[in-house]
């Protein structure tokens, strides 16, 4: 399946660089999925191209007006489209969603400024709300690359190697061990002598006690699932 993003934003700029590097730079010249910035205000239709406004009820902020956001999805909607609202307020990204939306072919991704979007955006058009963590962003459109790449490592053959995913099935339970490469003694700091040892049981072994102790200190919330 073909995977198709189109993300709205006031600031494309910050994202087209990252989208045209690596692994989503390939994953488009090999046609695997296709990614599109657009610039909200190209939607606006006011002389001073206005995307957002004082709010009703008063208050600190602007907030972002309805028009240009209803006109733009209006305009890039394909019948089987997911609108996703990038937000502090969404539901948290994980693997786990992420392998769920990975099923979907097509994502307009709106990103927020200001203090948000008009209500009527999230009520009217908007499918899904996803947080990229408990913390505000200045806005939303790093989120919407953060998604994008995440649910990209899930389509099948855009790793390249499949196995990446397998051994990561672990990742949801325990954090990942300590790697390795040459040479095996930089400066006196010694590999573990069991990477060396060609003992694959060992090395399974010491590699598993090495994950639950990373994660013992680091995440203990995780060992309690
Ligand atoms: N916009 C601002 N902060 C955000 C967050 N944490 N996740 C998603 N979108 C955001």
């Amino acid at each position: 399946m073909h995977h198709e993003f189109d993300i709205l934003t006031l600031f494309p700029e910050m994202v087209e660089g990252f989208f045209a590097s690596s692994m989503l730079g390939r994953g488009q010249r090999n046609g695997l999925i296709d990614i599109r910035t657009h610039q909200l205000r190209d939607w606006t239709t006011d002389k001073h191209n206005k995307t957002d406004e004082l709010p009703y009820g008063g208050g600190a902020g602007m907030v972002m007006k309805p028009e240009p956001i209803f006109a733009a999805v209006e305009q890039l909607r394909q019948p089987a489209s997911k609108v996703v609202y990038m937000a502090p307020d969404g539901v948290p990204l994980t693997s786990q969603l992420a392998r769920e939306l990975v099923q979907e072919p097509h994502f307009i991704i709106l990103s927020g400024h200001y203090e948000g979007v008009d209500q009527r955006v999230r009520d009217e058009l908007v499918d899904l709300e996803v947080s990229i963590g408990d913390y505000v962003l200045t806005n939303g459109t790093l989120a919407a690359a953060v998604m994008i790449d995440c649910v990209s490592r899930f389509i099948p053959g855009f790793l390249g190697d499949e196995k990446s995913l397998t051994e990561e099935s672990f990742m949801s339970t325990l954090l990942g061990f300590p790697q390795y490469t040459r040479p095996a003694d930089f400066r006196g700091l010694r590999v573990p002598e069991v990477l060396l040892s060609g003992d694959h049981a060992a090395i399974a072994k010491w590699r598993h006690e090495q994950q639950i102790e990373k994660t013992r200190r680091l995440r203990p919330d995780l060992l309690d699932k």
